[in-house]
């Protein structure tokens, strides 16, 4: 069977293998501690699963009209998106995805072709630079000093633009390292492009899951250039724990939006018509449930980095939102005779029976990513096989 070489060239994401050979193991009745998921452990809040009840059974169960978004949800984004935000959006500005992955990859193949480039900020979300390679673009790789937890500085940022930059992905809280950017340096950068006819894909699915008092600000609303040209992408996966409903957005300019509907209509035909209702419901209804979550999550964390900075030769920048950890274990490569993170991973996983996603996937090889959306006892089970598996491998190495 001959392939396209789009699909052969293709890399399968990271991060679903990892939590399949994680399921796998547990189906087989292994014993893992599994840290790989992206997803949160808690259930979708009631409110929201009864409005989508409460669709089916008003027949809510043709195809979705339009397409691109039903109203009531475009709406509800528009609203919440100046509710949360101070950013001011017609329904034409919106387009309903079935999800955030979605949303980027309408928004690249809207926007990109052959030879043009892509400024990803490293670490990445596994799926960017895969999503970019797929419309023929480069993604175009640029990393921070690890002094600031790998945040890019303006000076980065404008040295890694060229004639052919078309796009710069933005994500802030980052997948996987859980760093934030706080207002002024989401300014600064703002500073640096609005000199330059680039698109912005703000990725802001984590903006609602922010720790520690950690600040910041929508790229969008920086200011009225910044407005311009960027699309800022959301989702309900990460704020309403939907992860399975398959819904997310986007927002921005309407030739863009548009652009995006057409390639939309001629794929997916918009997403499923009662998971849209339900998402409206979510966010016009309570953001209590919002609030409860993220107070666990930041519990959850905190204590999954500090018993991680307490390992010796592990460093971990503190997340300050999404739901991940994202350290430096690389100390650890040469006692364990391991060549970067994926070995490192599998080693984990088969010996100590604890599943973290290789840093590879996301661009930098000498880190592991954890993911606390998972129970304080599981985090502390763990931690627990990690530091014997760490300390085991300082031991076998000193007496050989
Ligand atoms: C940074 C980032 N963007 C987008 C997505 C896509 O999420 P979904 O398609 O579930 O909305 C994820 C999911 O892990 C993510 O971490």
């Amino acid at each position: 069977m001959r392939l396209s070489q789009r699909a052969e060239s293709l890399k399968e994401s990271a991060t679903l293998a990892v939590s399949a050979k994680a399921a796998r193991m547990k189906a087989e009745g292994v014993d893992v501690v599994s840290f790989g998921a992206g997803e949160p452990d808690f259930d979708t809040p009631a409110h929201i699963r009864q409005a989508a009840i409460d669709a089916l059974n008003a027949g809510q169960t043709r195809y979705p009209n339009p397409a691109s978004g039903l109203n009531v949800a475009r709406k509800a984004v528009c609203d919440s998106l100046l509710r949360d935000a101070q950013l001011t959006y017609k329904p034409e500005q919106v387009i309903i995805t079935s999800g955030g992955k979605d949303a980027a990859y309408l928004a690249f193949h809207a926007l990109l072709d052959p030879g043009d480039e892509v400024i990803i900020p490293k670490p990445y979300w596994v799926s960017y630079p895969e999503m970019v390679r797929l419309t023929g673009a480069e993604p175009m790789f640029v990393v921070g000093p690890e002094s600031r937890d790998y945040k890019l500085t303006p000076d980065l940022l404008r040295s890694a633009i060229t004639r052919r930059t078309r796009m710069f992905v933005f994500n802030s809280p980052s997948n996987p390292s859980g760093v934030t950017y706080d207002p002024d340096e989401v300014r600064a950068l703002a500073n640096v492009l609005q000199e330059h006819d680039i698109v912005v894909l703000a990725d802001e699915i984590y903006d609602r899951l922010l720790y520690g008092g950690q600040k910041t600000i929508s790229y969008a609303s920086v200011s009225a250039k910044a407005y311009a040209q960027t699309l800022t992408c959301n989702s309900a996966s990460k704020t309403y724990a939907m992860p399975g409903w398959r819904l997310g957005y986007a927002a921005g300019p309407v030739e863009i939006i548009k652009a995006m509907a057409k390639l939309q209509s001629q794929s997916t035909s918009g997403a499923a018509t009662f998971s849209q209702i339900a998402y409206a419901a979510a966010l016009g209804g309570d953001q209590a449930c919002v609030e409860a979550m993220r107070v666990e999550f930041e519990r959850r964390g905190a204590h999954m980095w500090r018993r991680l900075t307490a390992i010796p030769g592990v460093r971990c920048p503190k997340p300050t939102g999404a739901f991940y950890c994202f350290p430096n274990v690389s100390a650890a490569f040469a006692r364990l005779g391991v060549d970067g993170s994926t070995a490192f991973a599998s080693r984990l996983l088969e010996e100590a029976k604890v599943a973290v996603v290789p840093g590879e996937a996301f661009g930098m090889d000498q880190h592991v990513r954890l993911s606390f959306a998972t129970s304080l006892p599981q985090i502390d089970k763990g931690l627990d096989r990690i530091e014997a598996f760490l300390g085991k491998a300082g031991q076998q190495r000193a007496t050989t």
